[in-house]
């Protein structure tokens, strides 16, 4: 079911440095039967921009008639996006592109998000737990200012890659580094990037009984612990942040090269194959 209309925003606060929680009511939407997963999309309107542009669905609420996204400001559209209030309306297509099959991940699958790629890891996660699974979160940020969201996930399972160093310079990190550290204890890792914290976790045994992945983050991010886990065994998926044109299949302009099932090339659209493929179905170039 693929809808376009204005919904209104019942939240649109910021969380952490440029980046903001919206929620939208879309309860009509879930009353006509639609069916919005982690790892869909939707494509938002910021008015007087050309191109939409694509935010990952984080939590889905039936019961409240709600869908959460979280987007970082990078550029004018996002900036749009920011400035409007609880009680306006903002264009919206959903749902969008292929999400994560939930039956592949097992019971102890290992969830790893890695900043504007953290979004679809709190659906995700919160759907898994539904289903009786108990993931294991690993989330990168670059700066103890840029983290959010970890209130969602069981902090005894929940490990934390921060790029940066564990030197508060300023009142905000220091607050960070008090409350979170109270919080995650030892589960927080300083100057090391998610697959070093990937390798550390496997050393001291804490992910011998893991199941899948699911990845979603930067790029490389994506390519370093897809690799790292792939060698060790373990299957799972990840989504790709491309460049989208259109969003929703009609342009052609977000294919990229995947492998075929008898080991041939083919191309799939982000926007509609996507943006979850399975990692070892993607050819990396
Ligand atoms: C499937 C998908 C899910 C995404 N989910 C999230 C999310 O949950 N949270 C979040 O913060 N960001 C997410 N992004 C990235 C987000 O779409 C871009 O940051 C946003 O479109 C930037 O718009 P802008 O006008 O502020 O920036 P500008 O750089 O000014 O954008 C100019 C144009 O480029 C496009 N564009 C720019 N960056 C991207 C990008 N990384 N991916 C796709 N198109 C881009 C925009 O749509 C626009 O047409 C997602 C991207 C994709 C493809
Ligand atoms: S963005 Fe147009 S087909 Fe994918």
């Amino acid at each position: 079911m693929k809808v376009k209309e204005a919904f209104k925003i019942k939240e649109n606060t910021e969380i952490a440095k440029n980046t903001f929680k919206m929620v939208l009511d879309v309860d009509n939407l879930f009353k006509k039967g639609m069916k919005i997963g982690p790892g869909q999309f939707v494509n938002l309107y910021p008015k007087g921009t050309y191109l939409p542009r694509p935010i990952s669905v984080g939590e889905v609420s039936k019961e409240k008639g709600t869908i959460t996204l979280i987007y970082k400001v990078v550029g004018e559209g996002t900036r749009i996006l920011s400035r409007l209030s609880k009680g306006h309306s903002i264009d919206t297509m959903l749902s969008l592109g292929t999400g994560y099959d939930l039956e592949l991940k097992g019971n102890r699958p290992i969830l790893i998000g890695g900043g504007s790629g953290l979004p679809p890891m709190i659906g995700l996660y919160k759907e898994l737990v539904k289903l009786g699974a108990k993931p294991l979160v690993l989330l990168g940020f670059k700066h103890t200012t840029d983290v959010f969201g970890i209130d969602n996930f069981d902090k005894n399972d929940l490990y934390l890659s921060i790029e940066g160093p564990n030197e508060p310079k300023s009142d905000e990190n220091t607050d960070f580094t008090c409350k979170t550290k109270a919080m995650l204890k030892e589960n927080i890792f300083f100057e090391a990037l998610p697959h070093e914290v990937l390798k550390k976790l496997e050393e001291s045994g804490v992910i011998k009984d893991i199941t899948g992945f699911a990845i979603c983050g930067p790029e490389a991010m994506i390519k370093a612990c897809g690799a790292y886990l792939s060698e060790i065994g373990i299957k799972g998926e990840v989504s790709l942040e491309a460049r989208l044109g259109c969003g929703f299949g009609a342009c052609a302009g977000c294919a990229i090269p995947c492998k075929t099932e008898d080991g041939g090339r083919t191309m799939k659209g982000v926007c509609k194959a996507g943006p979850v493929f399975k990692f070892h179905e993607i050819i990396w170039e």
